[in-house]
């Protein structure tokens, strides 16, 4: 990834609001001007996360970790700089420029040829007679002309190399119809289209613009032959952050602010003919976390509609914690006695099948039923089975209230004692519940500051609340007054990203050089720092002069130092030598 234009940097920082934003994935609770919550970042029982609303920084007392709303999501998703800025602007809206570098020179290409072959098979599609197989399968599944533009749908002819010839004839390399997954070398050499007489599903990203394709076979499938064909990952179609209809499907979830994941291309479109179009499918994967990222940035419910087979019931299994682990308030529902939504949706019509979503159980409680439903209840080791298995998802809960909510139905429903099951819930609580090995890091001890230090910091607080006295003060202090180095260097940060038009300290943060300095720059925290310009201004100055008496007078000491140790050193009596150096040290620690 190229480099993202400053200005596009700075509006996702302003816009991405970081109270809003670190809610999205933990609780903070209001603390004075400020959010607390345990810290994400390292394990801890008290709270020392700390999020300042008004700074937008967010800064842990107990593991140092600190920074904007950018650096927040890197750590939090584990995003380099650029993704995690393209991330928060997917979530608000913001347009990121494309990168005009080489690598994006062949990805524009690519999603050109993904284009043209979407058009092509459109249109082969729309020339098809109602009494050709193709024209025949959207009879039966009552694909309508409205849904087959909606979907843009499409058919790839029965030749072997017709999508070959025609993006050849229009200028395309083969290999870049390889790289989209479109075409391939047979073995004897000749190039051939991978889709062959399919219905063709265009597979977008959340512009809508296509990047694969789903392909399935026209009514049944040969028993070698698999019912859909999907497009391979190609730099463009990265499938674990892909979803079937999300750009459809975005408008009306962020309106109703919810969602349904479901299992098929067939299941979106059903949904759409009904007139239901907050769905998407997972295409062919299961339900990736890049997945539920995107169904978080335009809602905060979801309800998991799978089929009612066992392949669909495992697949909810493995949604519902991935879904609730991004934050989403997680639903699950199979359609009992149909295959799947289209079935029912064919036999039941819209409203039956929304009355039914909108009593579907919560995850734990889906799962809790599904499994015990599967198990034979009366043969106790059959009961504890699924007893063994339900447990594990009770354990992860957060809240002890929940916690005790599901085990209080597991027992009625399993018929077991509750406070033996709660025992048992306990148990293997601390080493499962705790989130992986990640290194306990101990709380910083409060560090005993030297004054001059203190001053330092208090200075650069100043600067960072009213950076429109950085000019002013700048000329009056320079990046080597400062006693300490890390201050030093947060200094030069500032000065830097103020002179690069930097207004805001949170913006500030995306210059720091490293770890260390955005750390530093994100815990000074700014509780203290006057609120009115004049008064902070007074008392910059006043920062400014005990810094200089500070410097002033470590620099004599310091003379003196090398005065008196050279003197005691020359005369050989190493005992002055080490007195002056200790009146030194006492001097520069206070
Ligand atoms: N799938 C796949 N490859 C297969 C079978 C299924 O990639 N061989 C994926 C497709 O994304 C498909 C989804 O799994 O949409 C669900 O499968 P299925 O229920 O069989 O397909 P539907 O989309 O429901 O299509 P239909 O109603 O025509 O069976
Ligand atoms: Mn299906």
């Amino acid at each position: 990834m190229g480099q993202i234009p400053n200005h596009v940097i700075d509006e996702v920082r302003a816009r991405a609001d970081i109270v809003e934003v670190v809610s999205s994935y933990l609780p903070l609770k209001k603390a004075g001007a400020n959010y607390r919550a345990l810290c994400p970042f390292h394990q801890e029982k008290s709270p020392s996360f700390n999020v300042n609303p008004q700074r937008q920084i967010f800064h842990c007392f107990g593991c140092g970790e600190g920074g904007n709303v950018i650096t927040f999501v890197m750590k939090r998703e584990g995003l380099s700089f650029p993704e995690a800025v393209k991330s928060l602007a997917g979530r608000y809206g913001i347009d990121v420029p494309e990168d005009r570098d080489k690598k994006s020179g062949d990805s524009d290409e690519i999603y050109s040829a993904v284009q043209t072959a979407q058009d092509f098979y459109h249109e082969r599609l729309l020339k098809q007679a109602p009494s050709s197989p193709a024209g025949g399968y959207l009879e039966k599944r009552s694909l309508n002309s409205a849904i087959v533009e909606k979907f843009r749908l499409g058919y790839s002819p029965a030749e072997w190399d017709s999508l070959f010839n025609h993006l050849s004839g229009k200028g395309f390399d083969p290999a870049v119809l390889e790289k989209a997954g479109l075409c391939k070398q047979s073995s004897r050499g000749n190039w051939i289209d991978r889709f062959r007489n399919r219905i063709m599903f265009p597979i977008c990203d959340s512009t809508g613009r296509p990047v694969g394709f789903g392909a399935r076979v026209i009514g049944e499938a040969e028993p070698d032959e698999p019912k859909y064909l999907n497009s391979p990952e190609t730099p463009i179609y990265i499938k674990s952050r892909a979803l079937y209809g999300y750009h459809l499907a975005k408008e009306m979830a962020r309106k109703e602010n919810f969602i349904f994941v479901v299992e098929g291309y067939m299941d979106v479109i059903a949904l759409h003919k009904a007139g239901v179009e907050n769905c998407v499918a997972c295409a062919g994967t299961s339900l990736t976390t890049g997945q539920a990222d995107m169904v978080r940035r335009v809602c905060e419910r979801v309800v998991a509609l799978f089929d009612s087979d066992t392949a669909g019931v495992q697949a909810a299994r493995r949604a519902g914690p991935i879904l609730m682990e991004r934050g989403l308030k997680t639903r699950a529902m199979v359609l009992r006695g149909f295959k799947d939504p289209d079935e029912f949706l064919s036999a039941n019509g819209v409203k039956e099948f929304m009355a039914l979503a909108g009593r579907a159980p919560t995850f734990h409680e889906f799962l809790i039923d599904m499994t015990l439903s599967a198990a034979n209840l009366a043969d106790i080791e059959s009961k504890m089975a699924a007893i063994r298995e339900i447990i594990p998802f009770i354990r992860s809960l957060d809240s002890e209230v929940e916690k005790s909510h599901y085990a209080r139905m597991l027992s009625e429903r399993a018929g077991v004692d509750y406070q033996a099951l709660t025992r048992e819930i306990n148990k293997g609580s601390a080493p499962s519940s705790s989130p992986p090995a990640r290194t306990a890091v101990k709380p910083l001890t409060q560090r005993k500051q030297a004054p001059i230090r203190r001053a330092e910091r208090a200075l650069l607080d100043i600067l960072m609340a009213h950076t429109s006295l950085i000019g002013k003060l700048s000329e009056n202090i320079s990046p080597d007054d400062f006693s300490d180095p890390l201050l030093k260097s947060v200094y030069e940060t500032i000065l830097e990203a103020f002179n690069n038009g930097a207004v805001h300290a949170a913006d500030m943060v995306n210059s720091a050089k490293d770890d260390s300095v955005r750390r530093e720059m994100a815990s000074i925290s700014g509780e203290m720092t006057p609120k009115d310009k004049e008064e902070a201004e007074k008392a910059a100055a006043d920062c400014l002069s005990r810094i200089r008496a500070g410097r002033g007078e470590l620099k004599k000491a310091l003379n003196e130092f090398v005065e008196e140790f050279k003197d005691g050193e020359k005369r050989g009596n190493m005992e002055e030598a080490k007195k002056a150096y200790e009146k030194y040290s006492n001097l520069e620690k206070k």
